[in-house]
């Protein structure tokens, strides 16, 4: 199978436990990364990668993600890998998302802001469009010592919260979307194919989604 590998935490035990399933039961599979940080996890764990062109269209890909909604629309980049993360998964027949019920939300975007990769020139004017789309509170992404930070596409990111909720998810992530300056955001509505959420015995449940 062609797979899509996804950032964060808790992608992170999944290529573990994809590293150990290679090493043990002779596993075989080529990943795609979707970021920098997976692409050298899973060469450390020696998962097979190929690059998206080589792969063409996958069986599937799994993710993390911050906040899923009922209808398994996602907020998605509190690691800044969503523009990838997000090309990935279009390009797989499957997309598997793994959560644990902390990430289970009844509405998207209630605590959660929406994270928008930015061109560094744009932060202003894409600031101002995010507050004309509702956004409370923006705030550019920076590090520890204050300094913005870069994605890997060496672009920045806004964190635009939308106090009280996302009433239409696919909406304003269309709205966002065409916002000159920006390259992608984190809300992603039609990808998910399949949740499954982990909790804290070891347990794992499917996700039913509500229409
Ligand atoms: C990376 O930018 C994100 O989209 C992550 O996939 C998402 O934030 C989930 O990350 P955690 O598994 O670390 O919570």
């Amino acid at each position: 199978m062609r797979v899509g590998l996804g950032t964060g935490s808790t992608m992170a035990y999944a290529l573990e436990a994809l590293g150990r399933r290679v090493r043990e039961e002779g596993l075989s599979f080529s990943g795609v990364a979707t970021s920098m940080a997976t692409e050298q996890a899973a060469r450390r764990l020696g998962l097979p990668l190929v690059t998206l062109a080589e792969a063409d269209r996958l069986d599937m890909a799994m993710d993390g993600a911050d906040e899923i909604d009922p209808q398994w629309c996602l907020i998605k980049g509190g690691g800044g890998a969503h523009t990838r993360e997000k090309i990935v998964a279009a390009q797989a027949d499957r997309f598997v998302v793994l959560v644990d019920e902390s990430k289970v939300v009844r509405r998207l975007g209630s605590a959660f802001p929406v994270p928008v990769e930015v061109v560094p020139l744009a932060v202003h004017p894409v600031t101002e469009a995010l507050r004309r789309l509702g956004a409370s509170v923006t705030k550019l992404r920076t590090d520890e010592g204050g300094t913005p930070v870069h994605t890997d596409q060496d672009f920045h990111i806004l964190d635009a919260l939308f106090e009280g909720g996302i009433e239409n998810p696919e909406a304003l992530g269309r709205a966002i979307k065409n916002i000159p300056g920006v390259l992608d955001h984190g809300i992603f509505a039609g990808y998910t194919t399949d949740v499954l959420v982990g909790d804290e015995e070891g347990g794992v449940r499917t996700l039913a989604r509500s229409t």
